[in-house]
């Protein structure tokens, strides 16, 4: 007992420590009783910052061994994969996490084809497609600068994803195609005067690069973020990004999206509604268990031979520092593709 007290000192001073992690991990131990859960959520608190009012805390920590509990049987079903973390939402129950994080509205049906035989390309990896085997923004340089932005957080009352998602695709195609400088955009501007999405009730990335091609961006310095639905200011008529338009990559085929990939992050939308997504905290995510109604937009940032890169809006303390690894599936039948990432097709937008 002693020893595994010593142990899990040693394991909190080290996440302490270490600011690279970003998710909190656990052992089996510390689910045995109420004391080692208690000693888990303090810690989890410190390391995401998260101080709950006394009156609440209780309340909040009932929710929590709920959830580390979810987590830990997560982890044994798909073993390996799926690594023992909690990430920001460990408190939060499922019903909090999804009526204030849901997003892209409209999606469905948006750019979706029905039809009855489909003819899905997807790169199998047997290196007859002239695609790279592996590719991921994560570790490119722009002109010696970082291609895409550190990743952001729309925050547990607005359902802005989609503004995000717009935002970091234009934030990287600039540093792309600009001499590397990385701008950072105002998701606010788009949640205030953007009036073909819904602010804070959910949107779509398409629609906002409308808006940019027309009226252009400001920077997230003149118009800040706020979760808020909030009245269009003054300052979205200081543009500092102009854009040309945007294109769109054709639902239900992967060959596509790969090659777009390559050219720079674009917009997709997968089906989040789920347990294992609210609750990600890196590895490989456990696809199977999602649905295939495309709700929340992210960024597609890269790829490997197994796997898709995404890049989420919900902080870097939710998944992989932030991002994703959903897996690809070369199952031909499956023209939605995993979590329905092919359905909608996928969008970019383009620059002079
Ligand atoms: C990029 O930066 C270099 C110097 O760093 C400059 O010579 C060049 O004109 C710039 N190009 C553009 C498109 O801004
Ligand atoms: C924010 O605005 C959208 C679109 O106008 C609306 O549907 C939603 O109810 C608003 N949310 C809040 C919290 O006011
Ligand atoms: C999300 O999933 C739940 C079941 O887990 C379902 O009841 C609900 O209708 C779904 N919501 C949407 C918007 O698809």
């Amino acid at each position: 007992m002693v020893k595994l007290a010593a142990l899990v000192v040693a394991v909190a001073l080290l996440a302490l420590l270490d600011p690279a992690a970003t998710v909190v991990e656990f052992a089996k131990e510390d689910l045995e009783s109420d004391d080692s859960l208690w000693k888990l959520y303090e810690l989890w608190g410190a390391r995401h910052k998260v101080a709950r009012h006394p009156g609440e805390k209780l309340r909040r920590f009932a929710i929590f061994k709920e959830q580390a509990r979810r987590v830990y049987d997560l982890h044994i079903e798909f073993a390996g994969d799926t690594p023992l973390g909690l990430n920001s939402f460990a408190d939060l129950s499922d019903d909090e996490v999804r009526r204030d994080y849901r997003c892209a509205k409209g999606g469905a049906g948006n750019g979706r084809k029905k039809r009855s035989f489909i003819n899905v390309k997807r790169r199998t990896g047997d290196g007859t497609l002239p695609l790279p085997v592996a590719f991921d923004w994560r570790s490119k340089t722009c002109y010696g600068h970082p291609c895409l932005t550190p990743v952001k957080d729309q925050a547990y009352n607005c359902g802005a994803c989609w503004a995000f998602a717009a935002t970091a695709a234009m934030e990287s195609h600039h540093a792309i195609l600009k001499n590397g400088s990385l701008l950072r955009l105002s998701e606010q501007e788009l949640v205030d005067c953007d009036t073909n999405n819904g602010a804070c009730a959910g949107g779509l990335a398409a629609n906002a690069f409308q808006y940019v091609v027309k009226w252009g961006l400001t920077s997230s310095a003149a118009y800040p973020y706020t979760a808020r639905n909030g009245t269009c200011k003054s300052s979205a008529t200081f543009p500092v990004l102009g854009m040309t338009g945007f294109a769109r990559v054709p639902a239900y085929d992967e060959f596509e999206l790969l090659q777009a990939v390559t050219y720079g992050p674009v917009v997709v939308s997968i089906d989040a509604n789920n347990t294992e997504f609210d609750r990600y905290a890196g590895g490989l995510y456990p696809s199977v268990k999602c649905g295939r109604t495309p709700d929340h937009e992210m960024l597609l940032v890269g790829y490997g031979s197994n796997h898709y890169i995404l890049r989420n809006s919900y902080g870097e303390n939710w998944g992989d520092k932030g991002y994703m690894l959903l897996p690809r599936n070369f199952d031909l039948h499956d023209v939605f593709g995993p979590c329905g990432i092919l359905l909608d097709g996928a969008t970019y937008p383009e620059m002079a």
